[in-house]
């Protein structure tokens, strides 16, 4: 029964943030898909619905997918990085939003993890910092934490090798839909690789098809050592995505 009123909330959250979503495309597709595009793809666009979700009240808002549906995919290649010699998996979140998902990771993982959570604007990163913040009591690894960075993926502030996961959720998905897209998305890759140690992974969970995201990631690392790998996901309410998965080689 607890199992059944769970999956209910959850799917009901889902749905809502469904909504939500529909209601943001409508208030800024103006007259048509092109209009959508480009404007997924521009700052302001974010700037105005974080401002939205700012006066709503909205706290948390994931794309996509939750962190329940994304824990036993993302974990093991949190573990995976753990070295002996390291105090923390150092992971980064490319556009975070208001993504509860490096929260959560914060929260519940035993090992102790630090948390780069990077945005182009500014409103949700000092949402979940303030989430973060009320919520330090019940970290479970008390090494671990979470960082808050105003960041432009295509332009990424830290040093090569820093991370041992990067992980984007929807955000080369909107890159990619701007005017300039298939370069930026490019250039979000590439960067996204840069500041990756050999060994490490980025994480892409995507609506993009295959054949289509497999050109972009296939492009961007030839020439590098690094392996490309896909699975689907299909949610609990029924729609498919894709967890796409680059492996830069020591
Ligand atoms: C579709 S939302 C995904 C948000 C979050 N990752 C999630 O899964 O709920 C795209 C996010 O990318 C951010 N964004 C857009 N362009 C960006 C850029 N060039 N650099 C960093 N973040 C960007 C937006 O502000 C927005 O928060």
């Amino acid at each position: 029964m607890l199992v059944c009123t769970g999956r209910l909330l959850h799917v009901a959250r889902v749905l809502s943030c469904r909504a939500r979503i529909k209601q943001f495309m409508s208030s800024v597709s103006g007259s048509g898909d092109d209009d959508l595009a480009n404007a997924m793809g521009k700052r302001d666009t974010w700037e105005n619905f974080y401002k939205t979700q700012s006066e709503q009240g909205t706290k948390q808002f994931d794309w996509f997918v939750g962190y329940e549906e994304m824990v036993d995919l993302v974990s093991p290649y949190l573990r995976k990085q753990r070295k002996p010699h390291k105090a923390h998996v150092v992971a980064l979140d490319i556009g975070c939003g208001l993504s509860n998902v490096a929260l959560q990771m914060c929260l519940s993982s035993n090992e102790p993890m630090r948390i780069v959570c990077a945005d182009i604007v500014m409103t949700p990163l000092e949402t979940m910092r303030q989430q973060y913040q009320s919520t330090r009591g019940v970290v479970r690894n008390s090494e671990s934490h979470l960082l808050f960075t105003m960041a432009d993926a295509s332009q990424l502030p830290f040093r090569d090798g820093y991370f041992d996961v990067v992980l984007d959720k929807g955000t080369t998905d909107v890159i990619i839909r701007s005017s300039r897209g298939s370069d930026l998305a490019k250039t979000v890759v590439q960067e996204s690789l840069r500041v990756l140690r050999g060994g490490g992974h980025l994480l892409q969970f995507s609506d993009e098809d295959p054949d289509i995201r497999l050109t972009l990631l296939n492009g961007v690392t030839r020439g590098v050592r690094a392996t490309v790998t896909f699975k689907e996901i299909s949610t609990s309410h029924g729609m498919e995505y894709f967890m796409y998965v680059v492996q830069k080689e020591n």
